[in-house]
């Protein structure tokens, strides 16, 4: 029997996580995140749909393809900050939605302040780096479990 799936949406410049700004986003890569997710997912039962586009339109069409899964986390990097398109694709999802964020944004550029996602999120976690992911994962299971 197939197992339930989370989606794990991942924007712009995340591609680049280990190199790009390291005393600010750590050393981990995306693939060590991935690794994590798909390693937490599984303990709690669930597959891990994992992408990550720099590509606003690309996110966009990711989080319609996801709109079936029984979560989805997503980082949406800088279009977090922009993206109406990205939040009116994300408000079709079923299931809930977790906004992740590496760094603490509240403590950042006033620019990171806002989300045009936070409104539809379930919940949202910044400033536990990678771990944040494994948070959302879980958070999402307790909803599935309480469904
Ligand atoms: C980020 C925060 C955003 O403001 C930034 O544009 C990113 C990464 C984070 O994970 O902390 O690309 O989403």
């Amino acid at each position: 029997m197939p197992r339930p799936v989370i989606a794990v949406l991942n924007g712009p410049n995340l591609n680049l996580l280990g190199e790009r700004e390291p005393a600010v986003y750590g050393s981990e890569t995306l693939a060590d995140v991935e690794r994590r997710c798909r390693a937490h997912a599984d303990g709690l039962g669930f597959d891990v749909d994992f992408r990550q586009s720099n590509h606003e339109g690309d996110l966009v069409t990711a989080a319609q393809e996801c709109r079936h899964a029984v979560g989805i986390v997503v980082n949406a990097g800088a279009y977090t900050h922009t993206s109406i398109a990205l939040r009116d694709a994300l408000a079709m999802a079923q299931g809930p939605v977790v906004e992740v964020h590496l760094t603490n944004v509240h403590a950042r550029e006033a620019f990171r302040h806002h989300s045009y996602l936070s409104e539809l999120a379930a919940a949202v976690i910044v400033g536990c780096g990678p771990q944040g992911y494994e948070f959302a994962i879980s958070a999402i299971a307790t909803r599935v479990a309480a469904a």
